[in-house]
């Protein structure tokens, strides 16, 4: 309920509008993630639900939201689900104004049309190691290595190695 109200009051705010991952969403991220560790961050990270998720699987996350409310949502629950600082992290900020280049796992759930920019935000600041996990919404022109599920809980895997060849071939080739 109260949640339903932020989503109202942030959907009219944002480019971007605050929509909870589903069940499914979650645990495709997860399948997508299976295998990896280390540091990861969640774009536009909500109430948190992914990060808890991603943190209760050893990875340190981090995710930055920009909408107030759900920050000090995900901090309560971090809280009094005790889960400590180290495994999940809630900031504040703008994740465009944000260098990523410390993480080498991304989660994102977003919208169609913030895509291709994220994709070039990406592609310039991580890691060659790093995975990027889409729900729902796929990179434009990035060759996805993996997806699980389908409809709206389709969940798309990349490595960016892989895409950054893949785009180098494509314009080479051009
Ligand atoms: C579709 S929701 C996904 C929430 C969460 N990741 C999940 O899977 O449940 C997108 C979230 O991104 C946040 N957001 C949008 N633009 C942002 C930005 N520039 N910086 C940080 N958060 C942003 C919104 O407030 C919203 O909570």
């Amino acid at each position: 309920m109260v949640l339903q109200a932020i989503a109202t009051y942030v959907g009219k705010e944002q480019r971007v509008p605050y929509l909870p991952s589903s069940k499914n969403q979650t645990l495709n991220t997860m399948k997508l993630l299976e295998g990896r560790t280390g540091r990861l961050v969640d774009l536009g990270s909500g109430d948190g639900r992914l990060v808890f998720a991603a943190s209760s699987a050893g990875f340190q996350c981090t995710g930055f939201e920009i909408n107030s409310l759900l920050v000090a949502y995900a901090r309560s629950k971090a809280l009094w689900t005790g889960v400590p600082s180290s495994q999940a992290t809630f900031v504040k900020k703008d994740f465009w104004k944000t260098d990523l280049s410390s993480y080498n796992n991304v989660t994102a759930f977003l919208a169609p049309g913030v895509m291709g920019v994220l994709g070039e935000k990406l592609l310039k600041e991580l890691p060659g190691n790093a995975r990027v996990i889409t729900c729902r919404f796929p990179f434009p022109n990035w060759p996805q290595r993996l997806s699980v599920g389908s409809g709206l809980d389709q969940t798309f895997a990349y490595d960016i190695d892989a895409v950054r060849s893949h785009l180098r071939i494509s314009v080479s080739a051009q």
